[in-house]
């Protein structure tokens, strides 16, 4: 296996963007990050997107994008796995480069919410339909049952969730592509208005259009387009029962932790060796449940972890610094490659007033619908 690394990065900002089409943010994204590795040809292509189909009608993504990138003839296809499609796109992306098949890949994610679809009910189709979208269940609503759980199992308050909304908001004002830039307290996420109980609007993440994209290559090869590589040192997906009602223990994402496992192990790296990470946040639970699961913090430890401040800037494990989710937007597809390029610009030392001293091993987790499926990158820079 070939060492991978990420040469190039460009994204769009996050936001409701009625200006710009699918089409339009993945081509800005993707020439941005060719732009900034001064490539001009790719191998292949691989986009995540959730739903195209459902979101503005536009399968069959792989050919248009890849015709209106100036690139029509090049291997490209969409990758989906609901949230987790852009982190599932990275993954295919490092397989291709890291087994030897392609030398030049761009792994890029898009999505284009808000033209005017049923939003909540698109979403909700990465839910088990029979089992569960049938009986009127929606995200908020899914996520609401393991909040409640994990404040059974573990005493977590709903300010313990609160200050997870507060960090990301805070961290978020400081990122100039984040869909909100604007801090929250902890009184004003306890108020703002119930979407399902105990999740409140400032517990979740927004609805949003944008698109990201990184350019990888054969470490050996990485000289060519930049002197701050960042090193994919590890990859691991993984799957679990979709239906919550099919789970062990609601307040546990198995895929999360198995996705880890994998990538920790072919990175031959520990969770206490990660500097800065990027967890799928998409409700401020899931946050808690996901360094929890990755061994981010010690067993019983997540709930307070934002609120004590160990998560945040300037703690043992910032995470989230980006904004995350909540506060720098979730263009589903997009998501987990924008991740990427957080903990890129990280461990490159270019993450301006957002800077984790001293970074040189990060992660990313994107994870799609309730936790089903999920994918962990381990990164390491090599300036
Ligand atoms: N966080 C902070 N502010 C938000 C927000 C969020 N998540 N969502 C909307 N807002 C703001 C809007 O900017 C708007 O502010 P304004 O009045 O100053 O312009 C206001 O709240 C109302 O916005 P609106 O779009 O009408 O909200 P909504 O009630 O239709 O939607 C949610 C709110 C929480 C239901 C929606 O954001 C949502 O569904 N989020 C979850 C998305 C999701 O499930 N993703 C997949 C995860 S697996």
């Amino acid at each position: 296996m070939r060492e991978v690394a990420i040469v190039g990065a460009g994204m769009t900002q996050f936001g409701e963007l009625w200006q710009s089409s699918l089409r339009d943010l993945f081509v800005e994204a993707a020439a941005a990050a060719l732009r900034s590795a001064g490539a001009d040809h790719v191998d292949s292509i691989f986009i995540g997107n959730m739903s195209g189909g459902q979101f503005v009608g536009q399968e069959h993504l792989g050919p248009l994008l890849a015709d209106h990138l100036g690139m029509a003839g090049v291997a490209a296809v969409r990758v989906e796995s609901a949230c987790a499609s852009g982190g599932a796109a990275l993954g295919l992306g490092f397989m291709a480069v890291a087994s030897g098949l392609a030398d030049v890949v761009l792994a890029a994610g898009v999505e284009k919410m808000t033209d005017g679809a049923d939003v909540t009910n698109v979403l909700a189709s990465a839910a088990d339909q029979e089992n569960e979208v049938y009986h009127g269940i929606t995200f908020p609503g899914l996520y609401a049952m393991i909040a409640r759980a994990h404040m059974q199992v573990k005493g977590t308050t709903e300010e313990d969730l609160a200050w997870v909304s507060v960090k990301n908001h805070k961290h978020g004002a400081m990122n100039p592509k984040a869909q909100f830039r604007t801090e929250v307290t902890v009184d004003q996420v306890l108020k703002s208005s119930m979407v399902a109980e105990p999740l409140r609007l400032l517990h979740c993440s927004p609805v949003s259009d944008g698109a990201a994209a990184v350019l990888l290559c054969p470490l050996d090869k990485a000289e060519k387009y930049t002197d701050k590589p960042v090193k994919i040192v590890g990859s691991g997906m993984a799957t679990s029962a979709m239906a919550l009602a099919d789970r062990k223990d609601l307040a546990v994402l198995d895929a999360v932790a198995q996705s880890g496992e994998r990538a920790y192990k072919m990175a031959g790296v520990m969770p206490k060796d990660v500097q800065v990470a990027e967890v799928h946040d998409c409700f401020s639970i899931a946050e808690i449940c996901c360094i929890e699961a990755l061994g981010l913090v010690s067993e019983g430890k997540g709930a307070k972890a934002a609120a004590s401040g160990h998560t945040a800037l300037g703690g043992q494990i910032p995470v989230n610094t980006s904004g995350g989710l909540k506060s720098k937007g979730h263009p589903v597809g997009a998501t987990g490659v924008a991740q990427a390029i957080e903990i890129f610009e990280q461990l490159r030392g270019e993450a301006g007033e957002r800077q984790v001293e001293g970074a040189r091993i990060g992660l990313t987790q994107n994870m799609g619908g309730s936790g089903a499926s999920s994918v962990v990158h381990i990164y390491e820079g090599v300036r």
